[in-house]
């Protein structure tokens, strides 16, 4: 790697959660591509025309140029069961195979993917065990690492599970993890690290072998992988009340309609914090979202990408409403009028759809922390510019 800017290309870039975080570190996107043109619309407005190409990746895939480190929070796809013979699912075809053939052609140093948390879990870990084995066959150590937004500092229990590739080009090229601070232990040991994982690999489990659901974190190589449920996230970061990030004097357009103020009078008083968020009322036996109404002494449940009022339902100072466009973007980490361009109503999806930026930084971050450090990265890295908003 020389000593010039790290190069970014963004697939899947909706409105750009992984491009403010590429900014933030001073990285340069040369190439992004999305195939929604509200999504498109706003990435423009924000970033300029000068790198989004509008259109569907799959026949795009010769366009994208040589790059350093390739990001993607690619739609969650089912796998058809073409392979099922094989005991894993075949991922050809899907929008996760467009990025396995451009890891293909490309080859960049580095790659970060985001999803959600599911994909560890979906059909007993079958999704992840392929997405894993076609990313270590493709020629790359990977590392994943469950990160919720709510460790950094946004008021919203949104977990996503990040993976982190480092391209190899032999057995030696074996990297101690980064998305996994080590321990005081591990680190009196970090000097032959490395040496020790290649050593330990023959005991990882094979990729195909895989028995059950994936846990927050691990490491794969060599066709082998090995995982740890992780309880302790070493950045977090204290928790931000959503109070502290609802607008002063919304639009009444937010608020319900009579009808659904009279469903809430059956509602039965909970009034309980549920993994960090606030339920105030839930109707009768109604474990469903939809039927829940929150407080904000807690932290937010998951955005959601629908626009329905069914899901969005809080007690905010006496008055019954909905978040706000302008709420999501602060829950999400945006700036208040990130989607400004685009109506309100499809804000909502636009957000709910994207990766927290905050998160985005914290892979880059660990990731670019492995070899990158190109002058041109570490000297900019003293001169990081702050994700903080509103
Ligand atoms: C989970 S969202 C990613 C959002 C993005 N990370 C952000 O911060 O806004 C997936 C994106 O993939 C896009 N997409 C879906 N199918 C596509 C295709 N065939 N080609 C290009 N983009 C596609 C969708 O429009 C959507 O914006």
């Amino acid at each position: 790697m020389t000593d010039r800017q790290p190069m970014v290309v963004e697939l899947f870039a909706g409105i750009g959660g992984f491009r403010l975080a590429t900014e933030s570190l001073h990285l340069r996107t040369i190439w992004a591509n999305d195939i929604d043109p509200k999504a498109c619309r706003v990435y423009r407005a924000n970033f300029g025309d000068g790198q989004l190409v509008e259109g569907d990746i799959a026949g795009l895939i010769g366009d994208v140029p040589a790059h350093d480190l390739l990001t993607a929070g690619f739609p969650c796809q089912p796998f058809s069961s073409a392979g099922k013979k094989l005991g894993i699912r075949d991922p050809r075809g899907t929008l996760f195979h467009v990025i396995v053939e451009i890891l293909q052609r490309v080859r960049p140093q580095y790659f970060l993917l985001e999803n959600v948390r599911r994909l560890l879990t979906m059909e007993s870990g079958s999704h992840f065990a392929t997405i894993l084995k076609s990313l270590v066959e493709t020629g790359y150590m990977v590392e994943w690492r469950l990160v919720s937004a709510a460790d950094l500092g946004l008021p919203q229990n949104r977990q996503r599970v990040l993976l982190a590739g480092t391209r190899m080009s032999g057995r030696a090229d074996i990297e101690p993890p980064v998305l996994k601070l080590l321990t005081p232990g591990e680190l009196a040991a970090s000097s032959d690290s490395t040496i020790s994982l290649v050593a330990a690999i023959p005991n990882w489990v094979p990729i195909e072998s895989h028995a059950c659901k994936f846990p927050s974190w691990g490491i794969a190589a060599h066709g082998r992988f090995f995982c740890a449920d992780l309880s302790h996230f070493d950045d977090a970061v204290p928790l931000s009340p959503l109070a502290s990030f609802l607008e002063t004097d919304p639009s009444p357009e937010f608020d319900f309609t009579e009808a659904t103020k009279e469903r809430i009078k059956s509602s039965t008083r909970v009034d309980k914090l549920v993994n960090g968020v606030h339920v105030l009322y839930n109707q009768g036996g109604g474990a469903r979202m939809g039927y829940t109404v929150f407080g904000i002494d807690g932290i937010a449940p998951a955005l959601t990408a629908t626009a329905s009022r069914h899901y969005e339902r809080y007690k905010i100072n006496g008055t019954y409403r909905r978040l706000t466009n302008v709420e999501y973007a602060r829950l999400q980490g945006f700036p208040d009028n990130h989607c400004a361009g685009v109506a309100v109503y499809d804000q909502y999806e636009l957000y709910g759809n994207a990766v927290p930026p905050p998160i985005a930084r914290w892979g880059m971050e660990r990731v670019l922390s492995k070899g990158i450090p190109v002058t041109a990265f570490s000297s900019a890295a003293a001169n990081l510019l702050p994700l903080t908003y509103a």
